[in-house]
């Protein structure tokens, strides 16, 4: 047979089109989307589905210590189990440099951590904590050479973050190696100040997390980011945008004609400040706890409007797991003050759903901008396409089949990684996965596992188009 699978009946959809078509597949790849693609050693009835390539999430945090607090619940195998469940077929977690340490270790040690455990594919993207001459003259572009094609930099957290100076080296260094720099943009100094303030006023409740870092913390950093990168010319990716503030200088930016891309969360238009009160005694606001924190209703209307203009290119779950219990978010010490409730919140499984059941089924978003925000744009942002993104010949065979008309609920007995919540308890949403194939191969359908770890592979990735000025 010229096919080892031909997923039958389903209408295709890409970030550009939408159209009835057979996909072929063969050696892990797709080779044919032809009207009907007949004798294939294996056919897959899509009739009532869109199959639609599989999910890019290009933020999650996997394995990743946390100096001195909890452990992050999910490693390589748990959260990319996880990742398939919920449509998702390639993660770029982070490879992050303990300060002092040299970066190719570091790069190794992530290696051990996810070879032959990984249900979906996977690269590093490199946090950048330490950049020493010896990092920014020799590790780092030896390592984009090898296909870590980006860095994270941090403007907030004691144990990462970058002072102006250190941040305009890793800028001039990514502009010399085409590397895209993904930047958290939260100005320290402000958090420190705030949270001292509100800790002297005995307002040490989750809830107190938010009014740490307001939105005019995220917009300062995001503004002093945007003038280093034009300082440097440099693109630049400012991940995790929380609201209007921040939006609206990227939108700024852009307009101006500068590089500044955008990057928004599930978090940001599901959940709100007010999550993190906790609405009981059994119910705690550390669940809801993550940087930037969610902000109001007013809010998640500007990041809808940033989705549909453009601004953000990459919807992403910044997942980032702690479990909900003495481990982790109500650890004894997290109980003294909202400073020690670790930051992070799980999404790598609920990710394409939320945006789905809020977005596209809402109206607020089409399907084909549904498949550039959760694929096609990260496989461009960040070098891997076209081997991963499209359906198309060529591209690997990474594909969703979604209900569009499956109503679910979402809780946590669905899931599949390691946490023990889901912070979208209760969400009901209309649009749900019901098979997720890797390279030709099923891996999940209607919620059993069918893959393995070690389905997945390491993706060296190219040079990202739009790390080029
Ligand atoms: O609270 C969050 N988002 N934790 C993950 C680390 C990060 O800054 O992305
Ligand atoms: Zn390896
Ligand atoms: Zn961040
Ligand atoms: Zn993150």
């Amino acid at each position: 047979s010229d096919y080892d699978l031909s997923i039958r009946g389903g209408t295709v959809v890409t970030a550009s089109d939408t159209v009835r078509a057979d996909v072929g597949v063969r050696g892990g790849r797709i080779v044919a989307v032809a009207e009907r693609i007949a004798g294939a050693a294996r056919e897959i009835d899509a009739s009532g589905l869109l199959v639609m390539p599989g999910g890019i999430d290009s933020h999650v945090h996997l394995a990743q210590p946390t100096f001195g607090g909890p452990k992050m619940s999910d490693d390589f195998e748990t959260g990319t189990r996880a990742a398939i469940a919920g449509g998702t077929t390639t993660v770029l977690p982070f490879a992050m440099q303990p300060r002092g340490a040299g970066l190719r270790a570091v790069v190794q040690e992530y290696h051990q951590e996810a070879d032959g455990k990984a249900y979906c594919d996977y690269g590093f993207h490199l946090i950048i904590t330490n950049p020493s001459p010896s990092v920014l003259g020799q590790e780092l572009p030896a390592l984009v050479g090898d296909g870590y094609t980006s860095f994270k930099v941090f403007m907030t957290y004691d144990d990462m973050v970058l002072n102006d100076r250190e941040l305009l080296e890793v800028f001039e260094c990514a502009r010399g190696c085409r590397a895209l720099v993904m930047v958290h943009a939260e100005g320290y100094d402000a958090i420190k100040f705030m949270t001292e303030r509100l800790e002297r006023a005995g307002k040490t409740a989750p809830y107190y997390h938010g009014v740490s870092r307001p939105e005019i913390v995220e917009r300062e950093a995001a503004h002093r980011a945007i003038s280093h990168a034009e300082l440097t010319d440099v693109p630049i990716m400012i991940v995790h945008v929380s609201g209007r503030e921040a939006m609206e200088q990227i939108r700024w930016a852009q307009n101006r004609g500068l590089k500044v891309y955008g990057e928004t969360c599930p978090q940001y238009i599901a959940l709100t400040a007010d999550d993190m009160k906790g609405l009981n005694m059994d119910e705690s606001g550390g669940k809801y706890v993550c940087s930037p924190p969610p902000r109001d209703h007013a809010s998640q209307e500007a990041i809808w409007q940033g989705l549909q203009a453009g601004v953000f290119q990459t919807f992403s779950s910044d997942h980032c797991p702690f479990m909900d219990g003495v481990d982790g978010k109500r650890s004894p010490k997290a109980k003294t003050s909202f400073k020690w409730v670790p930051n992070g919140i799980p999404g790598v499984e609920t990710r394409m759903a939320v945006l789905w059941g809020l977005g596209v089924d809402k109206g607020r978003i089409g399907m084909n901008e549904f498949v550039a925000l959760t694929s096609t744009n990260h496989a461009k942002m960040y070098g891997l396409y076209p081997q991963k993104g499209s359906i198309a010949p060529g591209f690997d065979a990474d594909l969703v089949l979604w209900d569009p008309a499956r109503k679910e609920t979402i809780r946590q007995e669905l899931m599949h990684g390691a946490c023990d919540y889901t912070p979208y308890e209760g969400l009901a949403v209309t649009g749900w996965p019901v098979m997720t194939i890797l390279k030709g191969k099923p891996v999940c359908e209607e919620g059993r596992i069918l893959g393995a770890p070690g389905d997945g592979a390491f993706l060296k990735r190219g040079i990202s188009p739009y790390a080029s000025k």
